[in-house]
Protein backbone atom coordinates (compact mmCIF):
# COMPACT_ATOMS: atom_id res chain seq x y z
CA UNK A 1 0.00 0.00 0.00
CA UNK A 2 1.40 3.38 -0.80
CA UNK A 3 1.88 6.12 2.00
CA UNK A 4 -0.60 8.62 1.86
CA UNK A 5 0.07 11.82 4.41
CA UNK A 6 -2.78 12.51 6.15
CA UNK A 7 -3.07 16.78 6.86
CA UNK A 8 -6.09 17.75 9.52
CA UNK A 9 -6.41 21.50 11.01
CA UNK A 10 -7.24 22.33 14.37
CA UNK A 11 -9.44 25.06 14.80
CA UNK A 12 -9.80 27.29 17.15
CA UNK A 13 -9.92 30.53 19.24
CA UNK A 14 -7.51 29.77 21.76
CA UNK A 15 -7.54 33.07 23.60
CA UNK A 16 -5.33 31.80 25.56
CA UNK A 17 -4.46 27.90 24.17
CA UNK A 18 -5.57 25.61 27.72
CA UNK A 19 -4.09 22.22 29.14
CA UNK A 20 -7.58 20.85 27.15
CA UNK A 21 -6.20 22.13 23.93
CA UNK A 22 -2.74 20.99 24.25
CA UNK A 23 -4.31 17.37 24.82
CA UNK A 24 -6.03 17.34 22.00
CA UNK A 25 -2.97 18.54 19.83
CA UNK A 26 -1.01 15.40 21.11
CA UNK A 27 -4.08 13.00 20.58
CA UNK A 28 -4.55 14.88 16.75
CA UNK A 29 -1.17 13.92 16.19
CA UNK A 30 -1.13 10.29 17.07
CA UNK A 31 -3.78 10.18 14.13
CA UNK A 32 -2.67 12.42 11.24
CA UNK A 33 0.28 13.14 9.85
CA UNK A 34 0.51 17.21 9.88
CA UNK A 35 -1.11 19.43 11.99
CA UNK A 36 -1.98 22.60 11.36
CA UNK A 37 -3.22 24.53 14.48
CA UNK A 38 -5.21 27.58 13.25
CA UNK A 39 -6.15 30.61 15.00
CA UNK A 40 -9.05 32.41 13.95
CA UNK A 41 -9.04 36.10 13.93
CA UNK A 42 -12.34 38.03 13.83
CA UNK A 43 -11.59 41.72 13.72
CA UNK A 44 -15.27 42.34 15.37
CA UNK A 45 -14.73 40.06 18.16
CA UNK A 46 -12.35 41.01 21.60
CA UNK A 47 -9.80 39.08 22.41
CA UNK A 48 -7.79 39.55 25.48
CA UNK A 49 -4.75 38.05 23.24
CA UNK A 50 -3.60 39.20 20.34
CA UNK A 51 -3.52 37.23 16.93
CA UNK A 52 0.29 37.11 17.71
CA UNK A 53 0.56 36.79 21.35
CA UNK A 54 -2.12 33.91 20.86
CA UNK A 55 0.63 32.16 18.12
CA UNK A 56 3.51 32.56 20.24
CA UNK A 57 2.10 31.13 23.64
CA UNK A 58 1.07 27.77 20.92
CA UNK A 59 4.79 27.94 19.57
CA UNK A 60 6.24 27.69 22.96
CA UNK A 61 3.91 24.90 24.28
CA UNK A 62 4.42 22.78 21.43
CA UNK A 63 8.01 23.11 20.75
CA UNK A 64 8.90 19.63 21.29
CA UNK A 65 5.98 18.31 19.35
CA UNK A 66 6.82 17.50 15.56
CA UNK A 67 4.33 17.58 12.68
CA UNK A 68 2.79 20.96 13.24
CA UNK A 69 2.41 24.06 12.18
CA UNK A 70 0.33 27.26 13.37
CA UNK A 71 -1.30 29.66 10.95
CA UNK A 72 -3.77 32.95 11.60
CA UNK A 73 -6.57 32.37 9.52
CA UNK A 74 -9.62 34.65 8.33
CA UNK A 75 -12.89 33.94 6.39
CA UNK A 76 -14.41 30.79 6.24
CA UNK A 77 -12.66 27.60 7.49
CA UNK A 78 -13.40 25.16 5.07
CA UNK A 79 -11.85 27.72 2.54
CA UNK A 80 -8.75 27.90 4.42
CA UNK A 81 -8.61 24.18 5.26
CA UNK A 82 -8.72 23.26 1.09
CA UNK A 83 -5.82 26.28 1.06
CA UNK A 84 -3.33 24.55 3.10
CA UNK A 85 -4.64 20.61 1.58
CA UNK A 86 -6.07 19.37 4.16
CA UNK A 87 -8.82 17.03 4.63
CA UNK A 88 -9.83 17.23 8.10
CA UNK A 89 -11.07 19.99 11.20
CA UNK A 90 -10.12 18.14 14.53
CA UNK A 91 -12.79 19.48 17.08
CA UNK A 92 -12.67 18.15 20.80
CA UNK A 93 -15.94 17.46 22.77
CA UNK A 94 -15.57 18.02 26.02
CA UNK A 95 -18.94 17.32 27.15
CA UNK A 96 -22.68 16.70 25.87
CA UNK A 97 -23.18 20.18 26.07
CA UNK A 98 -20.57 20.78 23.09
CA UNK A 99 -22.11 18.27 20.87
CA UNK A 100 -24.91 20.80 19.74
CA UNK A 101 -22.76 23.54 18.71
CA UNK A 102 -20.24 20.90 16.93
CA UNK A 103 -22.56 18.95 15.22
CA UNK A 104 -24.32 22.24 14.21
CA UNK A 105 -20.74 23.69 12.60
CA UNK A 106 -19.86 20.28 11.26
CA UNK A 107 -22.79 20.18 9.31
CA UNK A 108 -22.32 23.48 8.45
CA UNK A 109 -18.77 23.03 7.24
CA UNK A 110 -19.60 19.66 5.26
CA UNK A 111 -22.61 21.21 3.16
CA UNK A 112 -19.63 23.99 2.28
CA UNK A 113 -17.15 21.81 1.36
CA UNK A 114 -18.56 18.06 1.58
CA UNK A 115 -15.20 16.68 0.68
CA UNK A 116 -13.85 17.96 4.48
CA UNK A 117 -14.29 15.87 7.63
CA UNK A 118 -14.89 17.05 11.08
CA UNK A 119 -13.34 14.59 12.96
CA UNK A 120 -14.64 14.63 17.02
CA UNK A 121 -11.87 13.65 20.12
CA UNK A 122 -12.33 13.87 23.51
CA UNK A 123 -10.14 15.60 25.67
CA UNK A 124 -8.56 13.61 28.76
CA UNK A 125 -11.40 13.84 31.56
CA UNK A 126 -8.93 15.54 33.95
CA UNK A 127 -10.07 18.67 31.04
CA UNK A 128 -13.69 18.42 30.62
CA UNK A 129 -14.56 21.35 32.82
CA UNK A 130 -11.49 23.57 31.11
CA UNK A 131 -12.43 26.56 28.87
CA UNK A 132 -10.51 29.36 27.51
CA UNK A 133 -13.51 31.86 28.87
CA UNK A 134 -13.23 29.85 32.59
CA UNK A 135 -9.49 30.40 32.63
CA UNK A 136 -9.72 34.43 31.86
CA UNK A 137 -12.40 35.01 34.32
CA UNK A 138 -10.54 32.80 36.83
CA UNK A 139 -7.01 33.99 36.32
CA UNK A 140 -9.00 38.18 36.30
CA UNK A 141 -10.31 37.60 39.66
CA UNK A 142 -6.75 36.29 40.74
CA UNK A 143 -7.55 33.09 41.14
CA UNK A 144 -5.20 30.44 40.30
CA UNK A 145 -4.41 28.39 36.83
CA UNK A 146 -1.91 26.46 37.32
CA UNK A 147 -2.21 23.00 35.82
CA UNK A 148 -4.84 24.30 33.63
CA UNK A 149 -2.98 25.99 31.23
CA UNK A 150 0.83 25.57 30.04
CA UNK A 151 3.30 27.50 31.96
CA UNK A 152 3.85 30.26 29.78
CA UNK A 153 0.07 31.21 29.00
CA UNK A 154 -0.16 31.54 33.22
CA UNK A 155 2.65 33.87 32.96
CA UNK A 156 1.03 36.01 30.31
CA UNK A 157 -2.11 36.12 32.45
CA UNK A 158 -0.70 36.92 35.17
CA UNK A 159 0.98 40.02 33.74
CA UNK A 160 -1.92 40.71 31.57
CA UNK A 161 -4.22 41.13 34.63
CA UNK A 162 -1.84 42.91 36.69
CA UNK A 163 -1.56 45.74 34.33
CA UNK A 164 -5.17 46.18 34.55
O1 LIG B 1 -12.46 27.94 19.77
P1 LIG B 1 -13.76 28.35 19.15
O2 LIG B 1 -13.99 29.82 19.37
O3 LIG B 1 -14.90 27.49 19.58
O4 LIG B 1 -13.59 28.13 17.56
C1 LIG B 1 -14.62 28.44 16.67
C2 LIG B 1 -14.13 28.41 15.21
C3 LIG B 1 -12.92 29.29 15.01
C4 LIG B 1 -13.78 27.00 14.83
C5 LIG B 1 -15.33 28.89 14.33
O5 LIG B 1 -15.81 30.10 14.83
C6 LIG B 1 -14.95 29.07 12.87
O6 LIG B 1 -14.80 28.11 12.15
N1 LIG B 1 -14.78 30.35 12.42
C7 LIG B 1 -14.40 30.69 11.08
C8 LIG B 1 -15.61 31.22 10.27
C9 LIG B 1 -16.44 30.08 9.75
O7 LIG B 1 -16.01 29.24 8.97
N2 LIG B 1 -17.72 30.07 10.18
C10 LIG B 1 -18.66 29.03 9.82
C11 LIG B 1 -18.56 27.84 10.78
S1 LIG B 1 -19.79 26.66 10.41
Amino acid sequence: MSAVTTRAVYPGSFDPLTNGHLDLIERSLRIFDELIVAVVTNPAKTSLFSDAERVEMIHEATRSLGHIEIMVFEGLLVDFVKRVGARAIVRGIRAVSDFEYEFQMALMNRKLREEIETVFLMPHEAYSYISSRLIKEVAGYGGTVTGLVPPGVEKRLTERFRRR
